[in-house]
């Protein structure tokens, strides 16, 4: 008797080409780095230019995480993109990833759950792996959210980023039904209150105004419910697990911004040298932040082998979620 589990073998990332400080936004709105550093730990940010989309940094990305995995485009039969700014309203993004790769065989799609989108994507690939539906998923976390901002908002536009990041699940078996010793996804919790959804949310879209619309938020809103929401997710995924803060090995958060990064550690009693914090280097990128975040700790030698995995997001919804992964 066994069962099977979705163990990640390679992760990519990719960020366009230029680079935007918070010095160059001050040209644009009134702000100031000082404010910006202070209220969110954003220096910089990556914003997409001629020829770059979502679906050729997501491409980009899945191509490096192929790399790693050791793997050949051919080797993956499902393609899950998470994104809240696809190159087209249909078809997918994940399909035209699929075509750039020149996969033509399995099944691939987009989900929406904006900067939960990671989560959500890697929690439905996990199950589609778990009931042999897929042998190997590729799970990419793609935006470009400077093509849906208001440049004149001061209180958004210094807050997001364009970039992409990838994971590569493949279903291994383990004996009986495995331990939490064994490598793979071990747990998710996923979590949706649409009745918040005038505090974070796009002004237009195709059948509503017709438009791409801009991004709106009530950050203030947004900022108070979060540390609650992700700290109750992680904790009912901890209750699953029988584990407890101290188990887990790195925690990797939606990058949003750093005091709420900082607070749900503290909350949790996560130790801050476990906390994986890009937001720094290229703000709030959605649905890409965690898997950028990821790919960054597995190159730079911190996540290994063995880590226990703790990746949590919150976001437009309000949507939020964990997963807990043994690497
Ligand atoms: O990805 C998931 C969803 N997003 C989030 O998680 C974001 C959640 N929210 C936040 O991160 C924070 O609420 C913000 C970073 C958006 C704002 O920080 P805050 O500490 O909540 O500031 P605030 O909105 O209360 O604004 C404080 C002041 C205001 O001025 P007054 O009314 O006190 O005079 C704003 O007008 O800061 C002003 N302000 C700015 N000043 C300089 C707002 N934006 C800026 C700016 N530069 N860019």
């Amino acid at each position: 008797m066994s069962a099977l589990r979705s163990v990640v073998v390679g992760t990519g990332s990719a960020l366009p080409r230029q680079l935007v400080t918070n010095r160059d936004l001050e040209a644009r709105v009134e702000t100031n780095d000082e404010w910006i550093q202070q209220r969110t730990g954003i220096r910089q940010r990556y914003i997409a230019g001629e020829g770059e989309t979502t679906v050729s940094l997501g491409e980009a990305a899945a191509r490096r995480a192929l790399d790693a995995a050791g793997l050949v485009p051919a080797d993956i039969d499902l393609i899950i993109l998470a994104t809240a700014t696809p190159d087209n309203t249909f078809p997918a993004s994940a399909v035209q990833v699929q075509r750039q790769l020149g996969i033509a065989h399995g099944f691939a799609f987009d989900i929406q759950a904006v900067c939960s989108g990671f989560v959500y994507a890697l929690t439905t690939a996990d199950l589609y792996l778990k009931n042999g539906m897929a042998r190997r998923a590729l799970v990419i976390g793609a935006e470009t959210f400077s093509r849906i901002l208001d440049w004149s908002d001061r209180t958004t536009c210094v807050l997001f980023g364009d970039g992409a990041g990838a994971v590569i699940l493949e279903a291994q078996e383990v004996v009986g039904q495995g331990s939490a010793g064994d490598r793979g996804i071990l747990v998710s919790k996923l979590r949706a209150d649409g009745s918040h959804c005038e505090k974070l949310y796009v002004d237009g879209g195709p059948s509503s105004t017709g438009t791409v619309g801009h991004l709106r938020m009530e950050g203030r809103e947004v900022f108070k419910h979060a540390v609650g929401m992700i700290t109750d997710v992680v904790e009912d995924s901890f209750a699953a697990l029988s584990i407890g803060a101290e188990d887990i090995d790195w925690f990797v958060p939606h990058q949003a911004n750093r005091r709420i990064i900082d607070a749900s550690a503290k909350k949790l009693g996560i130790a801050p040298e476990k906390v994986v914090i890009t937001v720094g280097d290229h703000g709030n990128t959605s649905a890409a932040s965690i898997p950028l975040a990821l790919d960054t700790a597995v190159r730079d030698g911190r996540i290994l082998r063995g880590d226990l995995v703790l990746l949590e997001a919150m976001g437009g919804g309000f949507t939020w979620g964990a997963v807990v992964v043994r690497w």
